[in-house]
């Protein structure tokens, strides 16, 4: 199929190995791609490690960590056969584009980028250059495949509206070579961010108001997919709560973040609704509650664990997905490689 045959409905996202996976991580992303692979033909699962090296990587960590989100993904369901899981750094392509969109996207528009302010805090003189240019390299990770669909957490929100205008942009600066090219439509698609259900934004266990983050001082504010059974049961009886017990409406979890947290997490995991947990719970203290968000986090989080575990036992087996995925993950890129570098006009 020629690429100006038209757009093919495609899913990209990406996880940064840089330690720590936790259950947002899961819930907000990892899950999803599982449930994608479904619906869509097409899906590329991509381990961003040049995105990692944004702030530092201990170089030999860093390896153990591409592996095991390559495993986290395998071992949640993702079919490397079927559809493709590879690790950015072996794609020359994603550096190649975002070269090409730093010289697209305006330094107005990534120094709206709440994240780099986020990350980079009160010494911005002296983060990377990469961390700043970081959301660049994310719209090019999307646009090198021209992906549509782009499961991620509510914190990548504001990084997919830069990539739509990067693409937009392009489309408009280069129309005419564009459409000599042969597409009726513009290059780039405007990839659409996946953002929906209990569990977008799932908060530290420890803080209501924080994101549970891989990078929390505190491991307690937060489930890793490698905790066992009784570290998940530890962590979650020593969330914080409030006096209360649980409201039987929703309404009633209004400025109570760390009683809604608990109850988002467990919609999220036991596929219902806060509703429906409300139902079930609502007028019990957190002590009952606590046991049973315990018990199904148990159930659902230790088979990936123990599975992660058992993949990560054998890295020259995992280094070979990865490998084979970058083989198909060019394929598809490559041609599109070279169709902007005919747009842009090089030789
Ligand atoms: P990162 O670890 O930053 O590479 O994030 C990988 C994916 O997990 C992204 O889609 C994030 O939006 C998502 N994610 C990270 N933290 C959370 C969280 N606390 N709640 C929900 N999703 C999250
Ligand atoms: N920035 C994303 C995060 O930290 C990771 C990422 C990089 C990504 N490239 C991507 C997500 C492309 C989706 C699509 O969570």
């Amino acid at each position: 199929m020629a690429l100006n045959d038209g757009m093919i409905e495609r899913v990209f996202s990406g996880v940064q190995p840089t330690g720590n996976l936790h259950l947002g991580n899961y819930l907000g992303a990892i899950r999803k791609f599982v449930d994608l692979q479904q619906k869509f033909d097409s899906c590329l699962y991509c381990v961003v490690d040049m995105h990692a090296i944004t702030v530092w990587q201990d170089p030999a960590e860093l390896t153990k960590n591409i592996r095991e989100v390559t495993a986290s993904f395998i071992a949640s369901g993702v079919d490397p056969k079927k559809h493709i899981i590879f690790n950015q750094s072996q794609v020359s392509g994603h550096a190649e584009l975002a070269w090409i969109f730093n010289c697209v996207a305006r330094m107005g528009w990534l120094n709206r980028m709440t994240q780099f302010k986020e990350k980079a805090g009160k010494h911005k003189e002296n983060a990377s250059v990469g961390l700043y240019a970081y959301p660049v390299l994310m719209a090019a990770d999307i646009l090198l495949y021209r992906a549509t669909h782009v499961p991620v957490g509510e914190d990548q929100k504001q990084h997919l509206e830069l990539a739509r205008d990067i693409a937009q942009k392009f489309n408009k600066d280069f129309a005419e070579p564009i459409a000599e090219a042969g597409f009726a439509d513009g290059f780039f698609p405007q990839p659409d961010p996946l953002i929906a259900g209990t569990a977008t934004r799932v908060m530290s266990l420890k803080d209501g108001s924080q994101k549970m983050s891989k990078s929390a001082a505190s491991d307690l504010s937060r489930i890793n997919l490698s905790d066992d059974a009784e570290t998940i049961a530890k962590k979650i009886r020593k969330a914080r709560t409030d006096p209360d017990g649980l409201p039987s409406e929703e309404k009633g979890l209004e400025g109570r973040a760390e009683a809604r947290n608990l109850v988002n997490i467990y919609a999220a995991l036991s596929d219902s609704t806060v509703e429906d947990v409300l139902k079930q719970y609502g007028g019990q203290q957190f002590s009952a509650f606590k046991p049973a968000l315990s018990e199904l986090a148990v159930a659902k989080m230790k088979p990936i664990g123990d599975e992660m575990n058992r993949l990560m036992d054998d890295p020259g087996h995992i280094d070979e997905i990865l490998r084979d995925g970058a083989v198909r993950a060019r394929e598809i890129s490559q041609p599109v490689m070279k169709a902007v570098k005919g747009i842009v006009g090089f030789i």
